[in-house]
């Protein structure tokens, strides 16, 4: 019994000792991905039943659970929003600015996932050669700025703000540095976004990174949860249609950069949240409250459109980024400050480096 236990020990120990390094050191595929997420898990489950009869069995558990958690993508993706916040105010002087800045929870399981904030020059490389596509409202153009302001430097941005905040209207920048181009589009409704996609289809022309959202435009002027369901039921079946994605595109991924175009990477943009009495009309006090607000993610939870509800989308939990920044990051109860979306931007890439399987 013994013999085989320390038999098995050194087994673990080989893997906690290989995979690693493997994995710094090679692009791994998918099917070696999956090889080693499960033979780390087999060997966490050896660890796990030796403990009792192995008492340095139990250190080897621990840093396996860690590296299980590292290569696992689905439990890190699930971990991306755990985001803490030090919002203060400036201690200089008695005005009413705060001083926001966030980084990723200490807990174990987030630490283990290695997420980090990407330094221009790493998004620069990670987008590199990338059609990126942003279709919503007000929120969805904050998270363009907020990309565009990490990789383009300071003097071009000031021209950059000015047009992409024309009111109402789309925006196309092609930044030839790292190849990559970006469109904004104006979409308030959800029905704006279906069409967008079937014009994707159409065109047989894929973004390579597609962030979408919307919803507030359709609370204030329509005010019908159940309508509202109704058009994410139609985007679900459109966006499914999309995939997989048709051969021409061919097997190989990208021609240059490092997202990945096999299949486009598929973002929604939750609805933010609302401090309704904080909102700057009458109306939308009257029209945008808690209840419809709540009425409203039931509806996008049931359109089936969310991954978590076996959708193809990823949320961006724009609501729980702002409820933790607070009220302190917004002034209109809707539009939040510009850190706020920077999370979201980082949230993005850190789930676009765990689905291209890359580490810095
Ligand atoms: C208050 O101080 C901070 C730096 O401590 C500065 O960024 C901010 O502009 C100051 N606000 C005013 C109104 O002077
Ligand atoms: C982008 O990729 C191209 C082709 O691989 C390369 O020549 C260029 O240096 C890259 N640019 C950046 C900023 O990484
Ligand atoms: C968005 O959809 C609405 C309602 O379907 C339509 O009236 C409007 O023209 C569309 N807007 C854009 C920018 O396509
Ligand atoms: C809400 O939308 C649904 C579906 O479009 C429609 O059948 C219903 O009459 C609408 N309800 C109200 C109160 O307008």
């Amino acid at each position: 019994m013994m013999f085989g236990a320390i038999q098995l020990g050194l087994m673990a120990a080989c893997v906690v000792l290989f995979v690693p390094m493997g994995m710094a050191g090679w692009h791994l595929s998918r099917n070696k991905m999956l090889f080693f997420s499960g033979a780390l898990f087999i060997t966490l489950a050896v660890g796990v039943h030796l403990t009792p009869y192995f008492p340095s069995i139990s250190d080897f558990a621990s840093t396996v659970s860690s590296i299980v958690v590292f290569d696992n993508r689905d439990s890190c993706v699930s971990l991306l929003h755990e985001v803490v916040w030090d919002v203060k105010p400036h201690s200089a002087n008695n005005s009413l600015d705060y001083g926001k800045s966030w980084r990723w929870s200490g807990s174990r399981p987030v630490v283990a996932c290695g997420f980090q904030k990407l330094a221009p020059s790493d998004a620069s490389d990670l987008l590199n050669g990338s059609w990126v596509v942003l279709a919503g409202d007000s929120q969805a153009r904050l998270i363009a700025l907020a990309l565009l302001d990490l990789v383009l430097d300071p003097e071009r941005m000031e021209s950059v703000k000015v047009d992409l905040f024309k009111r109402h209207s789309n925006y196309h920048i092609a930044v030839d540095e790292i190849g990559m181009k970006l469109d904004f589009i104006w979409a308030p409704y959800v029905t704006n976004i279906t069409d967008l996609v079937i014009s994707f289809k159409r065109n047989r022309n894929y973004p390579d990174v597609l962030m979408m959202g919307s919803g507030l435009w359709h609370m204030l002027h329509f005010t019908n949860a159940s309508d509202y369901g109704a058009g994410l039921r139609l985007l679900r079946s459109s966006v499914v249609s999309l995939l997989p994605i048709s051969p021409e595109l061919g097997e190989e991924g990208p021609v240059t950069g490092s997202v990945s175009v096999r299949s486009p990477h598929l973002f929604w943009m939750g609805i933010p949240t609302l401090i309704n009495s904080m909102l700057n009309t009458e109306e939308k006090r009257e029209k945008m409250t808690d209840t419809l607000r709540v009425a409203y993610d039931t509806a996008l939870r049931r359109s089936k459109l969310l991954r978590q509800s076996g959708g193809p989308l990823l949320l961006l939990d724009i609501q729980s980024l702002s409820w933790n920044c607070g009220v302190r990051c917004t002034e209109d109860g809707m539009h939040y400050d510009g850190a706020v979306y920077e999370v979201a931007l980082h949230i993005i890439l850190n789930a676009l480096l765990i689905e291209s399987h890359q580490k810095l």
